[in-house]
């Protein structure tokens, strides 16, 4: 069953076309990706599924719910759709403890034992519970990126939005998260959309993958395809 309906997507920056004419599909469950040359609109896709960019036009399903240009996520559609960013430094705030960062989307969304949920958060990435303490700065970027990862994690979203989430770290370090993510996905059944531009980093997690140049979608890779590595020569 499909849970994100994507069609006929049209995103625009002051008249200039930054996604144009995007259909696809996303099942529970599967990981999709999006690959393609800088500026072709992958992070814009994430960011309208996102609800963070609320200028477009076309017809978007999420959950089995249709969106609404302009519209701000409330409720249960918050809660269900999380992103995770390339650069886990910029998205924690420099002056907040781990713990603050963990328990604040918890206390807006009056959730209880905030601090048990945190320390479970916490254990589900493979930090240790003592990070909650520390500031960002005190952190590798791997553990950064764990943080980053038990946050979007703590409101239980079926779908997480993935964009470029290993880019910034070590070769050594971008093993350990996607091992990470692959294993939180296969506990929870979550959905991912996951935006990367190295081919191995696809074929290692995704179930599909669209290739996109110039905002639109150019063709899509079916499992067998990305085993066989036919995205290589688009990947770059
Ligand atoms: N907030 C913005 N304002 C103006 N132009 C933007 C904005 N965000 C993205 N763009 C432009 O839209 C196009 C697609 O950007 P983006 O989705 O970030 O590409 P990608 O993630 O594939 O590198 C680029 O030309 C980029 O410069
Ligand atoms: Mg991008």
């Amino acid at each position: 069953m499909a849970i994100v309906e994507v069609s006929n997507l049209n995103v625009q920056f002051a008249g200039k076309t930054a996604v144009s004419a995007a259909s696809f599909a996303i099942n529970e469950g599967e990981t999709f990706s999006l690959i393609g040359a800088s500026g072709c609109g992958k992070s814009t896709i994430l960011r309208v599924l996102a609800g963070l960019q609320r200028e477009w036009s076309g017809e978007i399903r999420l959950l089995q719910q249709n969106i609404r240009p302009g519209a701000r996520f409330q409720g249960d559609l918050r809660r269900n759709v999380q992103m995770v960013f390339q650069d886990p430094y910029a998205s924690l705030h420099p002056n907040h403890t781990i713990y603050r960062t963990l328990a604040e989307p918890l206390a807006i969304h009056r959730e209880a034992q905030i601090p048990e949920r945190v320390a479970e958060a916490l254990m589900q990435v493979g930090l240790p519970a003592d990070a909650a303490k520390r500031y960002p700065h005190q952190l590798s970027g791997g553990q950064r990126q764990r943080v980053a990862i038990a946050r979007a994690l703590l409101l239980r979203p079926k779908i997480l939005l993935l964009d470029e989430p290993t880019s910034a770290l070590d070769m050594s370090v971008q093993a350990e998260i996607l091992n990470l993510l692959n294993r939180l996905k296969q506990q929870s059944g979550m959905t991912y959309l996951l935006v990367s531009h190295d081919a191995d980093v696809i074929a290692h997690m995704s179930d599909r993958a669209a290739f996109m140049a110039g905002g639109a979608i150019q063709h899509e890779y079916d499992r067998a395809a990305l085993v066989r590595g036919e995205h290589r020569m688009d990947a770059a």
